[in-house]
């Protein structure tokens, strides 16, 4: 059985690798993240406390378990932080990735690499692999950087680009937009969501599959793994609304320029998933067979309460 190791093992990726493991995908798992596991069970699996800013932590691990691929999801992915705090972003999203693709060279590990549609400037989606970047964020220039570093490494490696994913984590406090619309409807609060910016939503569940069919085949090179559907960020609102059957009056549509965020999105991304449905045997799910899935663990969750 292969063994692979997790970085960001407390994120909403991560999370969901765990999952599909417990869930009986054949993997020896290390799942690994900085300071103590938040997941439950905590069986099934070994857990380690890892810093990926801690080239000597990251390397002692590493040296401990030997694993086969090293899928590395742990980054700063929120846009506007990254653009305010560049040195950290720096680090987290770039040299830590060095520090990974160094170690996975030394102990001979494949190093699955996370990365984000927000390499591309919008002006051509849906992107495939070849798909020429151009960040429009700090963050994107942080991924894009990091994407050189996987690529320049000496070890087998594979780049995983995705788009929003969304999906239920063991804590409350992490959202994501299906979340967030949802709660905020159901409260029957306002909200002001973009109509100008197109994406391809992605089922938190798919991409851990995503990683490991990578992981499994040994898969190399560039992936696309997102949902299969185009939608406005107010259409998929639109859509969380009438899966809940909730208030649609209270979402209103707004442009991008109105936000005035700092840090500047991408206008339309999406992606071309034939290569990965080809290599590896990908199939995304519908948006509504996803939402139909939270649906299901929101009741479960209440249940374990
Ligand atoms: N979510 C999206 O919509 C999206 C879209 C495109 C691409 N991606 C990419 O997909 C990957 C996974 O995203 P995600 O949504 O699962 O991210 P996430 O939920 O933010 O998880 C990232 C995890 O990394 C951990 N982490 C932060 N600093 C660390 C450190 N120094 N050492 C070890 N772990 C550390 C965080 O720990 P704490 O929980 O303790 O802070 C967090 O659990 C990222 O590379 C992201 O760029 C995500």
């Amino acid at each position: 059985m292969k063994t692979i190791l997790v970085t960001g093992s407390n994120g909403l990726l991560g999370q969901k690798i765990t999952s599909a493991v417990l869930a009986g995908r054949q993997f020896n798992l290390i799942a690994t993240s900085k300071g103590l596991n938040r997941f439950k069970p905590e069986t099934g699996y070994q857990y380690e406390s890892m810093d990926i800013l801690d080239p000597a932590n990251v390397r002692a691990v590493v040296e401990k378990y030997r694993p086969d691929a090293v899928i590395h999801t742990a980054a700063l992915t929120n846009v506007d932080k990254c653009h305010e705090q560049r040195v950290l972003a720096f680090d987290l999203n770039v040299n830590a990735v060095q520090t990974l693709a160094d170690i996975c060279t030394e102990f001979g590990a494949q190093l699955i690499h996370l990365s984000t549609d927000f390499v591309f400037d919008g002006a051509a989606g849906p992107y495939d692999e070849e798909g020429v970047p151009n960040p429009l964020s700090y963050y994107g220039e942080t991924k894009l950087k990091a994407e050189e570093v996987v690529q320049n490494a000496k070890c087998k490696w594979a780049i995983v680009r995705t788009i929003i994913v969304y999906g239920i984590v063991r804590e409350k406090s992490r959202s994501n937009i299906v979340l967030w619309a949802k709660e905020a409807l159901e409260k029957g609060e306002p909200i002001n969501v973009v109509n100008d910016q197109w994406r391809m939503p992605t089922l938190a569940e798919d991409l851990a599959e995503g990683c490991l069919l990578i992981a499994e085949k040994e898969a190399r090179g560039i992936y696309n793994i997102s949902g299969d559907e185009m939608m406005s960020i107010s259409e998929l609102v639109a859509k969380v609304a009438d899966f809940w059957q909730l208030d649609k009056t209270l979402i209103r549509e707004i442009s991008s320029a109105s936000l005035n965020q700092a840090a500047k999105r991408p206008v339309k991304t999406g992606f071309i998933l034939d290569k990965a449905v080809r290599d590896l045997g990908y199939r995304a799910h519908r948006f509504t067979e996803g939402l139909a899935l939270l649906d299901s663990q929101l009741v479960q969750r209440e249940l374990n309460n």
